[in-house]
């Protein structure tokens, strides 16, 4: 019984542990910040389900040597600009991402705008690489005019 009691304490504080450090990702923002952080993670939650996920899978989690991962891959922060310029102008000549190479291209969608890009890099970014950042517009367009042809550099 008392084992049990305990085992129920532990797993208590943990889950209330877990709850804590889900808020606490969030905790550093004011709170106009938080509703526009949220506002961009809905929207680019669902862009994201639509014109990425087939690939990169919902998770992010990428599919084998065909579609690189933008979970945890340390590309999506070691070539920031070439990870946003991307997401509408596609990629090819392969990428590094955690130590694999892959080859396969991925094609321009060159219908999304500005905020959906800002929108979905959002997303991507905090949820799949553990940031917290509203990636903006106007941030969105200063990367979009450094876009180079050769997305590979
Ligand atoms: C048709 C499949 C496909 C779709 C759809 C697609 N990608 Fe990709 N993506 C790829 C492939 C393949 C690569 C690797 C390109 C290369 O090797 O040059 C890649 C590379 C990337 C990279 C850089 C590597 C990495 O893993 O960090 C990012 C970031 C990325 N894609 C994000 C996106 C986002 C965001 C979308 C939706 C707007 C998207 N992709 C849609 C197939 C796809």
């Amino acid at each position: 019984m008392r084992i049990i009691g305990i085992a129920l304490c532990v797993t208590i504080l943990f889950s209330s542990c877990s709850q804590q450090e889900k808020t606490d990702k969030y905790d550093h923002l004011d709170s106009r910040t938080k509703i526009r952080l949220q506002q961009y993670l809905a929207a680019g939650k669902q862009l994201y389900n639509l014109h990425c996920a087939n690939c990169h899978q919902m998770d992010g989690s990428g599919l084998a040597k065909l579609y690189p991962p933008l979970k945890g891959a340390d590309y999506l922060i070691t070539n920031r600009n070439a990870s946003i310029c991307g997401m509408r102008h596609g990629h090819k000549g392969g990428v590094v991402v955690n130590g694999i190479t892959y080859e396969q291209e991925m094609p321009a969608n060159l219908k999304l705008t500005d905020l959906d890009i800002a929108e979905i890099a959002t997303y991507v970014y905090t949820e799949f690489a553990d940031t917290v950042q509203i990636v903006t517009i106007n941030e969105v367009n200063s990367i979009m005019a450094l876009c180079s042809d050769d997305l590979s550099k």
